[in-house]
């Protein structure tokens, strides 16, 4: 990172603090050193929030999107700017500094875009005024997205079997998140409702996103888990031992395919060849309808050694061709269900995520007194 921001450590509190907006600046729980070390970063520039995106200390799509609105008010804090000619200017550079960090969740692009709405519709105030608004701004929509999991959790629970085990890709928890999480937040419902739920954590390699975070925050929670190498779940779908697939999303395309961590195709399926239903669970900001199909999802490709590499040490002989694309696309004709805060989309999506979009769309116009 350039210009590390400070690093604190604090008590664990019971409840999950992934991001939050303090007068200090934006603190983050850093989720590369998580599960050993749980320490915070506070980034008092929008550059350092740039770069904890980027970096992976804060990742998980709904997460990205409110760090971004958060890194987007705080450049806009700390704008020197005399007049609005400069601090437009200058607000053009700050969203350009937070859209080059990581391309295939459409949450940060979502969520530089409805800071940007805003800050149109600030033509008439003061610098002042304008710097406290888009704090507000960040913060509403921080609380909004813990509501969505919420919803996404009553709604999702209903689909989760009364008892046995629900595998789970990656981490769509409270750390990918504004807190509660969206899979996870699936399966914690499911598990306030008196289901009986025993979570299988893939532990996603090459990041160990998994291993490392989401049985960290299930053991947190008390929901019984067991962690296993991506290659086993094949072999635990075909004893009988997963009853349900639930994973989140980075983007999902107008026509239902979804864009999630690499390796949620294989797992896709797997399920359909087992029998087992498949569901995607995700706030209606990771549906881009602007996207036709999966095949149009931009792919992030990242850092080779993530996969040459386990722990700073090396894996694979030195020269040898490596890939590391962060995502896949699992084609719509795979996923069961795709749960939302507005309900429960079906195929055909090209209708069903049309309906739920417009349905929040009317909910969250400015009439309806959204800030
Ligand atoms: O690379 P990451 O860790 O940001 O990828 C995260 C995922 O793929 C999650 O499953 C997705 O963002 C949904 S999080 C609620």
């Amino acid at each position: 990172m350039n210009d590390p921001p400070n690093d604190e450590k604090r008590n664990a509190s019971s409840m999950i603090q992934t991001l939050e907006w303090t007068p200090g600046g934006v603190v983050f729980i850093d989720q590369t050193k998580l599960p050993t070390e749980e320490v915070f970063v506070t980034c008092t520039t929008h550059q350092q929030v740039a770069d904890v995106i980027r970096n992976m200390v804060v990742r998980g799509a709904p997460a990205i999107g409110v760090a971004a609105a958060m890194g987007v008010a705080l450049g806009v804090k700390n704008s020197k700017a005399g007049n609005r000619a400069d601090l437009n200017r200058e607000f053009d550079q700050i969203c350009e500094d937070i859209r080059q960090t990581r391309p295939t969740a459409v949450n940060l692009f979502w969520a530089i875009r409805r800071m940007t709405e805003k800050f149109q519709t600030l033509q008439s105030c003061s610098i002042a005024e304008i710097q406290r608004t888009l704090i507000e701004e960040s913060q509403h929509m921080h609380a909004e997205d813990i509501a969505a999991n919420q919803a996404m959790g009553r709604h999702g629970a209903t689909l989760m079997p009364s008892s046995g085990g629900v595998l789970t890709h990656c981490n769509a928890g409270a750390l990918a998140t504004a807190g509660y999480g969206t899979a996870l937040g699936v399966i914690r419902a499911a598990v306030e409702a008196g289901k009986k739920i025993h979570v299988y954590a893939d532990e996603t390699r090459p990041f160990l996103q998994g291993s490392r975070l989401t049985a960290w925050e299930l053991m947190k929670d008390g929901i019984p888990t067991t962690v296993i190498s991506d290659n086993m779940a094949g072999v635990m779908m075909q004893q009988g031992k997963i009853g349900a697939v639930v994973v989140g999303a980075d983007r999902i395309a107008a026509n239902g395919d979804v864009a999630n961590k690499i390796g949620t195709y294989t797992v896709a399926v797997l399920a359909k060849e087992h029998g087992i239903p498949f569901y995607v669970a995700a706030p209606i900001s990771t549906v881009d309808l602007a996207t036709a199909d999966g095949s149009r999802i931009p792919i992030e490709q990242r850092n080779k050694k993530e996969v040459t590499h386990i722990a700073g040490k090396q894996m694979v002989p030195d020269g040898v061709e490596v890939e590391n694309p962060a995502f896949d696309v699992t084609p719509a004709k795979y996923v069961g269900a795709i749960i939302t805060e507005r309900g429960i989309a079906r195929s055909p999506y090209v209708e069903s995520l049309k309906r739920l979009a417009e349905a929040e769309r009317k909910l969250t116009q400015p009439s309806s007194g959204r800030h």
